[in-house]
């Protein structure tokens, strides 16, 4: 399957360069010696397919950037998306391009609409034109005004707290109207290696300050791209071999039965194959939440930073998040339900603290 990853040099898409690197090179992408991101349940046989479909999965990686291997795509030209899909016959997108800044997007709220909301109409509308499918991927900030307090589903009904996720919810709107096979992950408290984020800036300030306050009423569960990477190839990975079992390309294969005369009345028809097949891709359609496992506050996760960086003689302290005035109102309670996307996709999610002593691992 031939995949383009737009926003290509963000954090995600540099993670995501990591996982199809590592699939080509036959090595886990993140989880060197932690769970492997499937899920036990899923049969070794499913597992093994899903696995060799990864492997064949290739990628052309997008940004408005100049940078190495990165070719120059501006999501929000709706005629130069279509040319570069059409140029390198992309089956899917993986859509990693943002208006991310939420504080800034509050000023900003047309440059906002068009990145997170009309730009992704435009790659819903050139995957449906290609017959291909849409990784999309979205926030918690979606929903988060109300004051939750037990894991949000996909279902749940919310407000958005700001510009931001406000634009990322017409960004979703815009996928659920435009018809095309898409799959939403919802996701939250994104780290990496790469680019700015707040297990960065921890870093930073926890090496060179005595002592900061971190707030301990907002709540949520971190995700580590990489590990967000390696879930969207197991994903990716489900469809092709979804793909891969419709009768149209089982038609292409040479097959023994070709020349058997057809005595086999008990065997499901071509229309009920067309059936199982589409039903499957159905099902595995729509919005996902992703997190890595477990909850924690921003004072919990700085906390965790410092112990596993050595900087644990930084005296971290909570505090309410009125000390830090901002001009968003950020979700107090942001945990996410993954039970759907583990159970489509046979995910097993790694537990935050794991994650961030491998992302730690990869930085120091
Ligand atoms: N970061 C989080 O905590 C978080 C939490 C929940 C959900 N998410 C979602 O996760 C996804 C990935 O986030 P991220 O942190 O990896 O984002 P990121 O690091 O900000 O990367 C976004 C990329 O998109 C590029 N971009 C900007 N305008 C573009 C355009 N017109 N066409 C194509 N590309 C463009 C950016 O380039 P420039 O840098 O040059 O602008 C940047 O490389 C986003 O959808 C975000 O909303 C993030």
């Amino acid at each position: 399957m031939k995949v383009l990853v737009t926003g290509g040099c963000g954090q995600l898409g540099m993670s995501l360069r990591r996982s199809f690197a590592a699939a080509q090179d036959d090595r886990p992408s993140s989880q060197d010696d932690r769970p492997s991101s499937q899920d036990d349940r899923h049969s070794a046989q499913d597992d093994n397919v899903i696995l060799n479909e990864v492997k064949n999965l290739t990628a052309v990686f997008s940004d408005v950037i100049e940078a190495p291997d990165t070719t120059y795509l501006d999501i929000t030209d709706l005629q130069a998306v279509r040319e570069l899909v059409a140029k390198e016959n992309v089956e899917a997108i993986i859509n990693c391009a943002a208006y991310t800044n939420v504080e800034a997007a509050e000023d900003n709220y047309d440059l906002a609409e068009r990145l997170n909301a009309k730009a992704v109409e435009n790659l819903a509308v050139a995957m449906r034109e290609a017959g291909g499918l849409l990784v999309h991927i979205s926030t918690d900030y979606v929903f988060g005004k109300e004051p939750y307090n037990t894991p949000c589903k996909e279902d749940q009904k919310g407000t958005p707290t700001g510009v931001y996720g406000l634009t990322k919810l017409h960004g979703e709107e815009a996928i659920l109207h435009s018809g095309v096979r898409h799959v939403i992950i919802r996701t939250a408290w994104l780290y990496s290696e790469y680019c700015k984020n707040f297990v960065k800036t921890m870093l930073q300030l926890t090496a060179t300050k005595p002592s900061l306050k971190v707030v301990f009423d907002q709540v949520g569960t971190p995700t580590y791209a990489g590990d967000l990477a390696a879930a969207i190839m197991t994903i990716l990975g489900s469809f092709a071999a979804a793909q891969d079992d419709s009768p149209s390309a089982q038609d292409d294969r040479p097959s023994s039965q070709d020349d058997r005369p057809s005595a086999h009345d008990d065997r499901p028809s071509a229309q009920d194959e067309v059936c199982h097949s589409e039903r499957s891709e159905e099902s595995h359609c729509g919005i996902f939440n992703y997190s890595n496992e477990g909850v924690c506050s921003w004072y919990d996760f700085a906390k965790a930073i410092a112990e596993y960086s050595g900087h644990a003689s930084c005296d971290i302290r909570p505090c309410h998040s009125g000390e830090f005035p901002s001009k968003v109102l950020r979700p107090a309670y942001s945990v996410l339900d993954k039970t759907k996307i583990k159970e489509t996709f046979g995910l097993r999610i790694p537990y935050w603290v794991d994650s961030l002593k491998e992302c730690l691992s990869k930085m120091l």
